[in-house]
């Protein structure tokens, strides 16, 4: 395991610093993979809790039972973690068990514009550990996303919530679960002003694009992944580079050996207004 001071690039500092306790701080998992990332995990989340006191915890564990979907197992193992609210995203319909476990926990999200009569939600108000209220939501892309066909716009339906947690509070945090940049992108740019961050999900490759948008919204096009680094975006290189190679179908295995990065996300904005005034890449590397 590295140091327990990890690697990160800080952007968007200002230059009027808040009173602490005017200070919410959001800490943002990058997409878990499979058993390497959980063990990983539950090794760093520790640190990071100690060494930046987050008022929550979010994480998105769309890969986090062999790499695809969610258990019951798994479920009760994340819950054990301190994290506090769980997001996800095309990947957490593939096995059986989370379509009751988005029904029966509060703090797990599946995109908001899957239709409606999927199991789970995608929104929610979470109580965050100083007390402040904290809307997070989860929105898909649908650019070079599957099923685009019967997902709603992420702009729309980030719009809707909004109304419906700016009822309860100003600070939001957004998932947005895409392959496209562009899209992530144009999402941030259209909240900016409107919710605390914006925060990308899917790829598994950290971008180092953070930054503080005009309106004070913090914005990342990709947090990364927690898993194996030595893989395809977590995945046993051979298959992926076989399925490439021939188009034909391969089963995908979590890659088992070798280091595991946690990629992450920090965020700190005015509680009073919700507006995000630093945002923070993590970056650590566990064996
Ligand atoms: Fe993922
Ligand atoms: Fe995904």
């Amino acid at each position: 395991m590295s140091s327990a001071t990890p690697s990160a690039i800080t952007i968007g500092k200002s230059v009027l610093r808040p009173k602490s306790s005017d200070v919410v701080t959001a800490l943002f998992i990058g997409d878990i993979v499979g058993r390497p990332g959980r063990k990983a995990l539950v090794e760093i989340l520790p640190l990071w809790n100690k060494n930046y006191s987050p008022d929550i915890v979010i994480a998105n564990i769309e890969n986090a039972a062999g790499g695809s979907g969610i258990t019951n197992d798994v479920m009760r193992e994340l819950s054990g973690m301190s994290i506090d609210v769980f997001t996800s995203g095309n990947h957490i319909w593939q096995k059986r068990d989370a379509l009751k476990i988005l029904d029966s926990y509060d703090n797990v999200l599946r995109p908001a514009n899957y239709p409606r009569r999927n199991p789970g939600k995608g929104w929610c108000v979470y109580k965050g550990r100083r007390g402040h209220l904290i809307g997070v939501i989860n929105v898909s892309g649908r650019v070079f996303m599957d099923p685009h066909q019967v997902v709603d716009s992420p702009f729309d339906s980030a719009e809707v919530l909004l109304v419906k947690i700016g009822l309860e509070t100003h600070i939001t945090i957004v998932d947005i679960h895409a392959e496209a940049t562009s899209e992530k992108k144009a999402l941030g740019f259209y909240l900016n002003g409107r919710v605390t961050a914006v925060i990308g999900t899917h790829t598994h490759v950290q971008t180092a694009d953070e930054s503080i948008l005009s309106g004070g919204t913090a914005f990342i096009t990709d947090a990364g992944m927690t898993g194996p680094i030595d893989s395809i975006i977590g995945m046993s290189k051979k298959a992926v580079i076989e399925k490439f190679l021939t188009g034909m179908p391969r089963r995908f295995e979590v890659a088992r050996s070798g280091k595991v990065c946690i990629n992450g996300v920090l965020v700190k904005a005015y509680a009073s207004n919700g507006r995000a005034f630093h945002i923070e890449r993590l970056q650590e590397v566990w064996q």
